[in-house]
Parts: structure tokens; sequence; C-alpha cells
């Protein structure tokens, strides 16, 4: 993972970003012995067990378990890849990270060039195609129809994909890219062992990240046919994931909208609706690339808006659609609106009925995305009856519970309550109730999330690699206890290598730990908790944080090997069926406990 951002730079990264720094913005933090210590800011608590360590540059939750380095901190409170994370640190510190060749392997990298050349080359193609007098002749028409202008054409690229089997890729193999290629590029299929075009006879809309490389297309037919000739025509094509093109990661039009002065970006479903209103002279609209909203594409966008006005289609599929974006743009730590349009079906349809002034009116009139939220629920009861009032505060306060924001809170039920003649202090009780109701569930101190995880995870490991929970707790705290002090691993070392550990994690740990001691190292525990992930990541980083580590010499070290080395003598035991073998390791056992006593004396 670390490994495609050059080390040293990674390893500056982390000497300049200190992690009680970072931690602090979020969580007050108050010294408690070595420890800073603060409420989680990843579950709910009262009481502090969130604690961060300047010393080993960790945080550790003992209360929910989450754990690790200062990357690892920033990837689960922003919601970020490592990439995004270490490139957020990297900007925080004034570092510059190589932009070319480090970040991937060459041939990854190369090839991800020739699938961009190659797809510039097919959208030159597919705009040639539609200016050519003949062959684009029925395309140009189709757009006409749909009012779209030669300017717009030009500044989308637009093109056609002509009719019959193989008019592209003969192009690209002209132009020598391989008939492999042009199937891993999307833009071939394979049939009956021929390369076909995958696009034929559409209307073509080539999608540009933002930095204006040509990712990926999509097709619509030129007619509105749902079957021909009993066979389903999808109305718009697009490109499948590709080495380039990733659906939930792009956005269509963010290279242009990210150019506009507006403060917020207006979002909607279709690729004609954005190129329908960019027409029209707003410029700040996007769509996604027909599947929908992922939380990666949210936060796409709010590194250039500060709010997201959601801008769907008007049917229940739209709505539907709308309600999953706000949650997803909320995850995404981002704000948003609804815009509605009255008597048509999408934002192409109501700016060709009403006009771009009447489309800028219903922009400014978006709706606060709870208000949307409320007013749907209110749709569905009639509120002029007792019941209707019953039924419609106790959804409402369902979607208070979901704000973060007290004022906000506060103002909506104001609003509710002159709404629907209901008092103020009614729907306020009916909130606390609720919500205290919940805070309870959580508080209830069962065993928390984290120890259960813990042991689902100890008995796993037990399970699949032939140990006991007592021997992993003593090499959890052998391996802690070397990663402090020289001397203690010296100790250890004589009589354990990386590989007798009987965990992988734990031996992916020891390799480290022993590496850095022989390079004349200190091993920082921040820097080898970079190699895990997931449920890994938690048992490594218990190996560092880990309090017990804090008190230990060479007499604990002692009897930490003494009982590793008998746990696992017991495990043979255990598992041996030949009786003279049995005898033998019996015999071990019983000098391993003689040797004890002699150094216990
Ligand atoms: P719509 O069906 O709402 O189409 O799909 P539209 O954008 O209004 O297009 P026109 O006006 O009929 O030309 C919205 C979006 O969903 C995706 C496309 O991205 C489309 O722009 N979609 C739709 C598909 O990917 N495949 C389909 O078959 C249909
Ligand atoms: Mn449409």
């Amino acid at each position: 993972m670390a490994g495609r951002i050059p080390e040293d730079i990674v390893a500056k990264i982390y000497d300049e970003n200190d992690i009680i720094d970072y931690v602090s913005q979020y969580v007050t933090l108050k010294k408690t012995g070595r420890d800073y210590m603060g409420l989680c800011p990843f579950h709910h608590e009262k009481t502090p067990s969130f604690h961060v360590s300047r010393e080993k540059q960790l945080f550790h939750c003992f209360g929910c378990g989450a754990s690790g380095n200062l990357v690892q901190f920033v990837m689960r409170s922003e919601n970020l890849d490592f990439m995004d994370a270490m490139h957020m640190l990297a900007d925080r510190a004034g570092i510059v990270i190589p932009e070319n060749g480090a970040v991937e392997s060459d041939a990854q990298h190369e090839k991800k060039k020739r699938i961009l050349a190659m797809n510039k080359d097919a959208a030159r193609f597919f705009h040639g195609c539609l200016k050519d007098e003949k062959t684009g002749a029925k395309a140009r028409e189709y757009f006409q129809k749909r009012g779209i202008s030669a300017k717009t054409i030009t500044a989308y690229g637009l093109g056609y994909a002509p009719e019959g089997r193989d008019a592209l890729i003969k192009h690209l193999l002209s132009k020598g890219y391989t008939a492999a290629e042009t199937v891993e590029a999307g833009l071939g299929v394979s049939r009956d062992g021929q390369i076909r075009d995958k696009f034929r006879g559409r209307v073509m809309f080539p999608i540009i990240d933002v930095r204006g490389n040509v990712i990926g297309f999509g097709g619509r037919v030129m007619h509105n046919e749902k079957e021909i000739n009993g066979y389903t025509i999808p109305k718009y094509l697009n490109s499948p994931e590709t080495p380039v093109f990733d659906k939930g990661k792009n956005l269509f039009s963010l290279n242009l909208a990210k150019n506009s002065s507006e403060q917020d970006i207006i979002l909607c479903e279709g690729y004609m609706d954005v190129i329908s209103v960019y027409q029209a002279g707003i410029k700040n609209i996007v769509a996604t690339l027909g599947t929908a909203i992922t939380e990666n594409q949210a936060r796409l966008m709010l590194r250039y808006a500060s709010e997201i006005l959601i801008c769907y289609d008007m049917d229940e599929a739209g709505t539907k659609a709308a309600l999953r974006a706000i949650d997803v743009i909320s995850d995404a730590g981002g704000r948003s609106r609804v815009i509605r349009l009255k008597n048509a079906k999408d934002p192409d349809e109501y700016i060709i009925k009403n006009g771009v002034e009447k489309f800028r009116e219903a922009v400014r009139n978006a709706v606060p995305s709870t208000e949307f939220k409320i007013s749907l629920v209110k749709n569905r009861y009639d509120t002029t009856t007792a019941d209707g009032k019953v039924l419609f505060i106790d959804e409402t306060v369902n979607i208070f519970m979901g704000i973060k924001d007290a004022v906000e809170v506060d103002a909506y039920i104001t609003k509710v309550a002159e709404d629907v003649g209901i008092s103020r202090d009614a729907i306020l009780a009916k909130y606390r109730e609720k919500s205290s109701r919940n805070k309870f569930r959580s508080r209830i101190p069962q065993k928390s999330e984290y120890q259960k995880r813990a042991e689902r995870e100890t008995r796993r490991t037990v399970r699949e690699e032939n140990t006991s929970s007592k021997l992993m707790e003593a090499e959890k705290r052998l391996l802690g206890l070397i990663s402090r002090s020289r001397k203690l691993y010296k100790a250890a070392s004589e009589k354990m290598s990386p590989e007798d550990f009987s965990t992988d994690v734990y031996r992916r740990v020891a390799k480290r730990v022993y590496q850095c001691f022989e390079n004349g190292e200190t091993p920082e525990p921040a820097m080898i908790l970079n190699d895990f992930e997931g449920g890994d990541l938690d048992t490594a980083s218990g190996v560092f944080y880990n309090l017990e580590v804090y008190d230990g010499d060479e007499e604990t070290v002692k009897e930490l090997l003494y009982t590793i080395r008998l746990e696992r003598l017991d495990l043979k035991i255990k598992k041996e069926t030949n009786p003279a073998e049995l005898s033998k390791l019996f015999g071990e056992r019983e000098t391993l406990l003689a040797e004890k006593n002699t150094w216990e004396e």
C-alpha cells in the first residue's frame, strides 16, 4: 500500500504531521500519564476511552477498537482512501508527492496511458463521423431535433458511432492498437471469435475527467423504441469498467462545471439534462454515469462546491434517488438542497418547455434537504385529522434524529409545530423521548463491539493457525515489549525468530521489528502498521497499543518466552497420537519445568 509513494516521501509525511496536533482538531485531548485521552470520535461514549500516543504516533479506542496511525485516522475521519489521505497530509505539511512514475508500476501506468490515447482517438473518430456530410446526417438531425447546437456539439465533443460491424475497430487497428487492447478499453467486444464495435448506430457522449482525459463513453440510440423485433434495446449504452473508467468515481461534465464561478453544483441524472442546461448558460451542472450516486462522487463534487443542488427526475424513482443522494452527500460531509421542477419529467424537458429564466428561478427556490424530506412525509398523511397528525409527527421526529445540528432541529420543530398546529413542547418532548431511548440502547454496558470482534478474531485465528489464545496473548505482549527496547529485543531474539511466532500477523510484525533493530533503527509502530488493513490492522495495532507494554523488563521477557514454549509444547501434546512421540514430548515438558524452577530459585 505505502509502496506506491516513495518511501522517503512517506517518512517525511509522517515526520511533519503530528498525530496529537491533528487529532486535537476533532477531539479535546487531555494528557493522562503517557497518553492523551478524549471521547472517541468513532463511536458514542460518555467517558473517554480514546487514547492517542505522541511517542508512538498511534491512536486506539478501548471502547470500539478503532485504532491505527495518523493516516489511518485521516482515512477513517475524513472517509478517504489511503492515497487521498496521504495527499491530504502532504498538502498540510507542504510536501509534494511526485505525480509520475512512483505512484503505480510502470507497466500499469503505460497501459492506462495507451487506453486513454485510444479513447481520445475514438472520440475524434466519432466526432468526425458526426460531422461527415453523409455518415453523420441522421445523427446531426437527431441532435438538431433535440435542440442541440453545433457549438454545444463542439463543446462536448459529441459524436456518432456508425452502423456496421467494425468501423471504429478498423480505424483503431490502423493506428497500431491491437484487437485485445480495444476490448480492454471497452470499445471492442468479442463475438464468435471476432472483434466488433461495442457502439453502433448511436450518438456518442464522451466522458471526460477533471484532468481532461476521455475515460469512457455513453451512447444513445436515435429513437425511443424499447424493443425491436423482440430484442430489448438499451436506450443508453455505457463503457464498461476499464483500467481508466470507474463509474462510481467520476461525473459527467465535471470537467466543465469545475470552472464555473458558482458556489454550488447542480446534480442531475442524465447526459442530455446536463447538455441542455449547459447550453442555456448554466455551467455548474453534472450527472452521475447511469448508476446511483456514491460517496466518492459526493466528495469529488464537494471539492469544487460548498453545496450540491439535487435536480433529479420528477417521478417516483427520481424522488427515491434524491432521498438517497441527500444521505450520501451528508455522509460525505456535505450539504444539499433539492430543486423541484413542476410539469416536466426532467431538467432537459423543463428548460425546453419553460426557458432558462424559469429554470434559474427553480434553482433559487431549491428547498433544504430536511424540508424536502418533511414535505414527502406530509404528502402521505392527512394532517387535518388527529390521527394523521400523530403519524406525521412521529415520522418527522425520525427525520430530526438524523440531524447533527441542534439549532437546525430546533428551527424545524418550530416550523412543523406552526405548520400542523401542534404545540412546540409536545414535539420537543417526543424528540427528547426518542433520542434518549436511542442513547440508552447504545449505552447498555454489554461487551463493546471491539471486544466482541477481538474475541471472534482470536477464536478464528486459534482455529485456523493452530495456536491458543494464551499463546497469542504471550506473543503479543512479547512483541510489544521488544519493539520498545533494544535490550529486550536482544534477549528475545536469541530464542525466537520472526518465523517462530504462531500467527501470520505477528510474524509480519516481528519481521519488521527485527529488521529495524538489525538495521540499527528503532521500530516505529506507525510505519509498521501501514502494512496492515481491516481486522489484521486491529490485531497488529493491539501489539503496540497494549497498556502492559509499559511495564516489563528482562525478567518479563524470560517469563513470556517460557510461557510461549510451554504453550507450544502443550499444543503439540494435544495433537500427538503416537505413544513414543508423546513420551518424548512429555520428557521435554519435564525439562522445561525444571529449567524454570532453577531460575526461579
Ligand atoms: P433517462 O432515461 O432519464 O434518460 O436516464 P435522459 O437522460 O432523460 O435521456 P433522454 O432525454 O431520453 O435522451 C438518465 C441517465 O441514466 C443512464 C444514462 O446515464 C442517462 O443519461 N441510462 C439510462 C443508462 O445508462 N442506460 C439506459 O438504458 C438508460
Ligand atoms: Mn430526458
